[in-house]
Formats: C-alpha cells, structure tokens, sequence
C-alpha cells in the first residue's frame, strides 16, 4: 500500500466513522420522542390543524353540514362523534364512521356542506395512523382517570397551571427544546423519566425549583440546563401543597403505578 492510500484509508475511516457516531447520537436523542408527539408531526404534515385548528385546539365551521363545523378536538366534543377507538380510526380513514356512512339521511346533508372530513386512506402510513391516533386521544382526554379521583383533580389542577402547554397534551407530549440534553421537553410517562425523576420528592424538587440538586447541580447537565431556552419554571410560592399532591397523583396514574 502506497503512502497516499494509506491516508485515503484512514481519511475514509474517520469519515465513516463520524457518520455512525452522528447517526448513534440522533437515535438515541429521537428515541424517547413520545407517539403523541410524533402523531402531533403527522397532524401538522397532514394539514389537519388546517380545518380543526393549531394543534386541534380550534374548531372551523363548516355552512351546511350536519355538525356546522369541523371540531376542536379539544374540551370532551369527541363524545359527540367517537363512540369508541374504532370509530377515530373510522373518521380518519374514511371521513367518517360507518354508522353514519350509511345513514342517508346523513349523506345527503353533507352534500350541502362547504367542508367536510376528508378521507386519508391511502394518504397515511398504518405507524403514521397509530401516532395520529395517540395524539388525537391526548388532546380529547379520550381516556382520564376516574371522575373525582386524586389524579383527576391533578389532571385539572396540571392544566390550570399550564403544564400542558409544555409538557403536551395530559403530559404525553415531547415538545422540542433547542439546546437541551436531549433536544426535547420529557413528557411525564417516558422511558426517559426515571433518570430524571427518581421518588416522589424529586417531582416536588422540579416543580418548585425547576429540578433536583443532583440534577441542577451536576456538571454536565447544569450547562444543558443553563444553556436551553425552554427551562421547567419554579412554581414555589405559585402552587399549594394540595395541588402538588394532586398532580403528584396525577404523574403516577400516567405512568400507570400506584
Ligand atoms: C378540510 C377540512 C378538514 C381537514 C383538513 C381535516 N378535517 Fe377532520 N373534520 C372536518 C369536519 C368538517 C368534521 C366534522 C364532520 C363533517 O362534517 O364531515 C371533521 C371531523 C373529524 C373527526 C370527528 C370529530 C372530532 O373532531 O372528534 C375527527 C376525529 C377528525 N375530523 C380528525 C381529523 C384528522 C386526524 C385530520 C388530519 C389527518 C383531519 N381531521 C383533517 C374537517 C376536516
Ligand atoms: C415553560 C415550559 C414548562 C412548563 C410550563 C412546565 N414545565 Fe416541567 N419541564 C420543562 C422542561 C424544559 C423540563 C426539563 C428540564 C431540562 O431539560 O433539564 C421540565 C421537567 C419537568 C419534570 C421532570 C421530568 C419529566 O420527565 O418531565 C417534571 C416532573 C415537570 N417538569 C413537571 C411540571 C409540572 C407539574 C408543571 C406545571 C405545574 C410543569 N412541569 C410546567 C418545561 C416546562
């Protein structure tokens, strides 16, 4: 082997070797990304958000249809149209569920509407579907723990305060956060939250003081820290102890331990 090959070998190696190393990282960092989050991406790249608003918080009417409107997914509407995941599936898929496809009556009154729900097979990926699904369930609090529970106050009290804003919707969601460790906002039921939250007095810690000392002060993930535009904001003085328990209760019905 000639001098030159030899430096075009190990400048090969180096190359390759930068690649598998950058693809390493970027699996790693996109690997705790949550389906809600993801199904957020799919909504947006499909243009839902065109007809039920930013991040489906925000209905459009629709003259002539039998609803008058495309929905907001939001504030429990879903029980109007969904009767169960089939029929989300249904809507997506098809435009709308069977049930009503053949219903005449129904057929015929959306013939006169301005907008109607688009049908997507063919149009969406099965993975694309399962995620949109998840994050269509998130924003309608297709599932929440049991009425007048302490987690249900929690889920209340969280959105309140606006946890949710960040944390997305019930806390599913892994917003992007430029700069930080990971590159995203943890949702509270991620693989990820374990090393992140370790009992029941480092949920206390983040929440009053933006994270535990182990955290905070670790060297590392302190310049993470102080570096991210998107911080956890200290609640301390904004938020009572009974509140606190509530959403306390509320992290570990998401994560489904008592
Ligand atoms: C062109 C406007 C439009 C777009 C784009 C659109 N929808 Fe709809 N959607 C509607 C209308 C209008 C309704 C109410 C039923 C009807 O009149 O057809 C509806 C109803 C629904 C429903 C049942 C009611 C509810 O809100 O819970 C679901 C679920 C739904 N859409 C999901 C989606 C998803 C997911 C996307 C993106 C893949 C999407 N829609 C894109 C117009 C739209
Ligand atoms: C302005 C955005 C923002 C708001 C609002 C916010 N958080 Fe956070 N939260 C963050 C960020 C960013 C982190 C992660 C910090 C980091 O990267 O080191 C975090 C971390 C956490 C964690 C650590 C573990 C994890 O997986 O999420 C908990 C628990 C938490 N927040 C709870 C809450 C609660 C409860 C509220 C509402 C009372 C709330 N957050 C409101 C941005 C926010």
């Amino acid at each position: 082997m000639t001098r030159r090959h030899k430096w075009q070998l190990a400048g090969g190696v180096v190359v390759v070797g930068s690649l598998v190393l950058v693809l390493a990282f970027h699996l790693w960092r996109t690997k705790n990304i949550s389906s809600v989050q993801r199904g957020w991406t799919v909504a947006h790249n499909k243009g839902c958000f065109t007809c039920h608003g930013p991040g489906g918080i925000r209905g459009t009417p629709a003259p002539g249809s039998t609803f008058g409107e495309a929905p907001t997914w939001e504030g429990g509407t879903y029980m109007m149209y969904v009767k169960d995941e089939q029929e989300i599936r249904d809507w997506i898929l098809d435009g709308a569920p069977a049930r009503l496809r053949s219903d005449p009556e129904w057929m015929r009154q959306q013939q006169k509407a301005v907008i109607t729900m688009p049908g997507w097979r063919g149009a969406i990926s099965e993975r694309e579907l399962t995620d949109l699904i998840a994050f269509y369930k998130a924003v309608s609090d297709f599932v929440t723990p049991p009425d007048s529970s302490l987690a249900e106050q929690g889920r209340q009290e969280a959105k309140k305060l606006g946890c949710f804003s960040c944390h997305g919707p019930q806390g599913r969601g892994t917003m992007p956060n430029v700069r930080s460790f990971k590159g995203y906002i943890p949702s509270w039921n991620g693989d990820d939250f374990p090393e992140l939250v370790q009992n029941d007095q480092e949920i206390r810690d983040w929440i009053l003081d933006g994270g535990p000392k182990r955290i905070l002060e670790h060297p590392v993930a302190k310049w993470f820290i102080e570096r991210e535009p998107i911080k956890m904001p200290r609640f301390r003085g904004h938020i009572t102890d009974e509140q606190m328990n509530a959403i306390i209760a509320y992290i570990h019905w998401l994560r489904g331990r008592p």
